[in-house]
This record gives structure tokens, sequence and C-alpha cells, in this order.
């Protein structure tokens, strides 16, 4: 059985994520900053599940949370991120002190919450395991401050691939496009986007959590052993690695 950590897992595609690893028979610890949904999210999820809540913004809240986070870890999915400029509106350029913190917010919250979490559990990572770092389609298509970190996600996650290839981890990002049925959008996807985002892809549709999951729990997988330092896109072709 192996021990899965998904951070952000009480909603939207890390808690697919989850669930998919829990159908595997793997036992998994889902993350966040809500322990209300982690405790509902573990509640559905059944099976060995357990919640873990902290900020993984936060490095004291992250070394705290080690004590309640498996001993041996095979799979990291380092899922937990957003677009803070939907909690906080992207300031005008005018600004710069606004425009600082936005920029610091969509950094801390996709980069640096990957970044602390792989580093406090890195004594941890068994030989031949698995981290799996969520990034965008955003960070090829703009987006701000948002694109600009997932993009800087793609980069430190070879980086992670080169400190722990030679033990046989693998690290790699699956980048998602326009995913539904998530708390991602905040109530802000209009019909009007939606349409567009749709008519971007070559299969013409929205994607998924299960998507999403399914991409992640192949990676996982021993078949994807020789997989590391890549960028896996899950958007129906709305962007095409070239
Ligand atoms: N949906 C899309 O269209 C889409 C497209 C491309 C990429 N993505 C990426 O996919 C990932 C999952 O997003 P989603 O669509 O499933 O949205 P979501 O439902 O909002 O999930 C994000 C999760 O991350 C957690 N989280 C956020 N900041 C955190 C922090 N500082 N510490 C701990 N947990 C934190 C949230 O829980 P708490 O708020 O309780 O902490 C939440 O459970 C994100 O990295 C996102 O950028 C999504």
């Amino acid at each position: 059985m192996r021990n899965v950590i998904v951070t952000g897992g009480g909603t939207g595609i890390g808690y697919a994520i989850a669930e998919a690893f829990v159908a595997a028979g793997d036992r998994v610890v889902v993350t966040g900053r809500r322990k209300d949904r982690l405790d509902a999210a573990v509640e559905r999820l059944g099976g060995s599940a357990r919640a873990v809540a902290f900020d993984a913004t936060d490095p004291a809240a992250v070394s705290s949370a080690l004590t309640e986070l498996p001993e041996r870890v095979d799979v990291l999915v380092n899922n937990a991120g957003g677009n803070t400029d939907f909690v906080q509106p992207a300031a005008d350029d005018d600004d710069l002190v606004a425009l600082a913190a936005a920029y610091r917010a969509n950094l801390d919250a996709n980069l640096l919450s990957a970044v602390l979490v792989t580093a406090a559990v890195a004594a941890r990572l068994a030989d031949g395991g698995r981290i799996v770092t969520l990034g965008s389609i955003a960070a090829r298509n703009g987006a701000g401050a948002y694109g600009a970190a997932k993009a800087a996600v793609e980069a430190w996650s070879v980086s992670v691939a080169t400190e722990f290839g030679p033990r046989g981890v693998t690290a790699n990002v699956v980048s998602p496009g326009l995913t539904v049925d998530t708390e991602f959008f905040r109530g802000r996807l209009t019909q009007e986007r939606t349409n567009r985002l749709v008519a971007a892809t070559l299969n013409k549709r929205a994607g998924t959590p299960a998507d999403v999951a399914a991409t992640v729990l192949f990676l996982a997988s021993p078949a994807a052993g020789h997989l590391t330092g890549q960028v896996l896109h899950v958007n129906g072709g709305a962007y095409r690695a070239l």
C-alpha cells in the first residue's frame, strides 16, 4: 500500500486525485487550510483517507504538520494553488505596492506551496517515489501573475527531477486547461468564457477533475518510471506542445 499526500485534496482536482488513489487501494492524506472541507472530503473518500490541515505557504505551519504526515511518502501530489487574483483582484500597474502583493500571492500559492511541502517531506520520499505538481495552461498562455507562477513551477519541477532522479524518484508537472466542477474560478467563469475556452480545444469539451486525476495516477504508476522532468498537458489540445 502506497502512502500518498495530495495537497489541496479537499476540493476539485485534488479531491478527484485523492479519490483515484483511494480507489487504487492507497493510503491517502489530503491537506488544505479549511479543516471543515477536509473533514467532509475524508468522510466521502472513505477507505484509509486522513486529513491534515495546514497552510502550505507558511514554513512554520508546514514544519508543524510533519508530525501528522506519513513517515514514508511514496507519492506527493503538489496540487494546492489557484489564481489568487480571483480572491484579491489584480492591481493596476500604477499601484506598485498592490502589484507586488498580487505577484507574491500567486507565487506563494502556486510555487512556494509546492517548494515547501516537497522540501519538508524530501527525507521521507521512498526510493522510486513520485512527485507530481499541478501546473496550468496559463504558464504558456499568460494570465499575468498566475501564469508566471505556474511557469516557475515547471522550471522548479525540473530541478526536483534532477535532484531526486538518481534515487528513481520522478518529478513531473500535470498542466490542465479549463477544468470544471472545482472552486478555482470562484464563481467568475461566465458562459461566454466557458464557450471560448471549450472552442479552443480539439475535442470541444471542458476538462474534468477525473481527466486530470487519471494522468496523475498514471505518472504515479511503475509504468511511468522513465518519465520525468516533463510537463503533461491535459487540455483537450487547447495548447499543443511542439
Ligand atoms: N480548474 C481549472 O480550470 C485549473 C486549470 C489549470 C490548473 N489548475 C490548478 O489545479 C490545482 C487545483 O485547483 P482546482 O481547480 O481543483 O481548484 P480548487 O477547488 O480551488 O482547489 C484548490 C485547493 O488548494 C487548496 N489550497 C489553496 N491554497 C492553499 C494553501 N496556501 N495551503 C493549503 N492548501 C491550499 C484549497 O483548499 P483551502 O482553500 O482549504 O486551503 C483547495 O482545496 C491548482 O493548482 C490550480 O491552479 C486548475
